[in-house]
């Protein structure tokens, strides 16, 4: 195996130990930031004199060799090799085009500093990718809310009838969140600076005026030299916020599945998922299951776990660069492959649920549902909240009690509980639509 390092080992390094501290079959995701990163550096050389143009060509063009074969696919990482870094180094050296020229590559340059940058670049354009499939499934929750615009259901706190709502509000509310999640990323995305020349931890002899690159060339961002090289080696905060953010997320997308899983299930029968979307069981012939829904619930788990492994992974960590870091990889790169997989199977899944008008209609004839519609009547009229909580709590008693239906009331009944109730009123107020519209508050509903 060839190494970026070992003049002065006096033994090769046991089969355990190379397998034990290798990362290839993980980092290889980072090739072509790798290269996009020393192509930037070849960049710094060049000012700095650290390189002639010639030498800079070549390298450039067998750095943009490899980076043809990442685009086309047939780029594949060697088994054999420590890191992705390593073997790119190696393909370099064994590109006749590039030969002894490609032992300048590293020159002012170590790892800590590559595997950072590599990191960040590939942070910068997963946040992207991930907002966009967040983005479709907020178009798909708006597009059924669109679908459903005058439906209404029954709102819940503690999974009991509360008040009635209108359908697109409930979608409207995971919209609200994703929105939320969307700023989070935006806002992770801003707090990443790329950064050259921190070296092993003390910077290099470059001047930091040459680590100064524009946003071009797969860059999304500008290079800069760093403030402090040894907390710019040792930072990975960035992997904790986004990590915080895509735990976020998954929590969010947890919660929704949640809802619709109770919402398809017998007792509620609220929607259905598109057998698409479902799956059956071994046994039971009459089953059709939401186990994309509940999978989705599940990854939630794995996401948290990822965030606290990256936590107390950096916790205690001296300064600057320790091999522990190596470990921040495979969270962060399996958290946003969940995330990705999970909004892009959401939002197909969401465009082809239906409601079923009926069922929830159904669920609003309970007069349970309109207690704080009649108490917000009787306040209108005069009658202090406390008050009007306590005669529309005496209302729903005699209801169960009697088990007469507020709607079967007769003009006595009504009077003996307040002489402000009667049929007509209670007629006007147990309507599903008149809760709904009598809501003012929100902001969306400025006119
Ligand atoms: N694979 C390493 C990582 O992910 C690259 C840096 C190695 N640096 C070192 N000093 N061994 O952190």
């Amino acid at each position: 195996m060839s190494k970026l390092w070992g003049g002065r080992f006096s033994k090769e390094t046991h089969k355990l130990v190379e397998e034990y501290c290798g990362s290839i079959h993980f980092d290889w995701i980072l090739a072509e930031y790798d290269c996009i990163g020393s192509l930037k550096h070849i960049d710094v050389l060049k000012k700095a004199r650290l390189l002639n143009a010639s030498e800079h060509a070549k390298l450039a063009g067998g750095l943009k060799r490899i980076l043809s074969s990442i685009h086309e696919g047939t780029f594949k990482p060697g088994p054999d090799f420590e890191d992705i870094h390593s073997y790119i180094q190696h393909l370099l050296e064994k590109d006749p085009k590039v030969g002894k020229t490609a032992l300048k590559l590293h020159t002012c340059r170590s790892r800590n500093d590559q595997v950072l940058f590599d990191t960040k670049l590939f942070c910068l354009i997963h946040l992207l990718k991930t907002e966009r499939a967040l983005t479709s499934v907020i178009e798909s929750l708006s597009s059924l809310a669109t679908k459903y615009s005058t439906l209404i259901m029954p709102g819940y706190t503690h999974l009991q009838h509360a008040m009635p709502v209108a359908v697109k509000d409930v979608l409207g509310a995971y919209i609200t969140m994703l929105e939320r999640d969307e700023a989070r990323l935006l806002n992770a995305y801003n707090g990443i600076e790329l950064t050259l020349g921190s070296g092993a931890l003390a910077g290099t002899m470059i001047s930091a005026k040459h680590y100064k690159l524009p946003a071009k060339d797969g860059l999304t961002k500008p290079v800069n030299p760093p403030d402090n090289t040894l907390a710019t080696v040792s930072d990975r905060d960035f992997i904790v916020e986004i990590l915080s953010v895509l735990s976020i997320i998954g929590m969010h997308l947890s919660r929704l599945c949640e809802d619709m899983i109770l919402w398809s299930s017998t007792e509620f029968n609220f929607i259905d998922i598109d057998d698409a979307f479902c799956t059956g069981s071994s046994l039971m012939p009459q089953k059709k299951n939401p186990d994309v829904l509940e999978l989705m619930r599940g990854y939630t788990g794995r996401l948290y776990g990822n965030l606290l492994n990256v936590l107390v992974l950096l916790k205690g960590l001296p300064l600057s660069y320790n091999r522990d870091l190596q470990h921040d990889k495979e969270p962060l790169f399996d958290s946003f492959a969940v995330v990705q997989e999970s909004l892009t199977v959401l939002a197909e899944l969401l465009l082809n649920i239906k409601f079923k008008p009926e069922n929830l209609s159904g669920q609003l004839t309970d007069e349970s549902l309109y207690a704080t519609d009649l108490a917000d009547y009787l306040v209108e009229n005069g009658v202090a909240f406390k008050d009007a909580h306590t005669i529309i709590g005496k209302l729903i008693k005699s209801k169960l009690k009697t088990q007469t239906p507020i709607l079967s009331m007769t003009d006595q009944q009504l009077a003996s509980i307040h002489p402000l109730l009667n049929p007509q009123i209670v007629k006007k107020i147990i309507d599903p639509k008149h809760s709904v519209s009598s809501k003012r508050s929100a902001r969306r509903t400025e006119a």
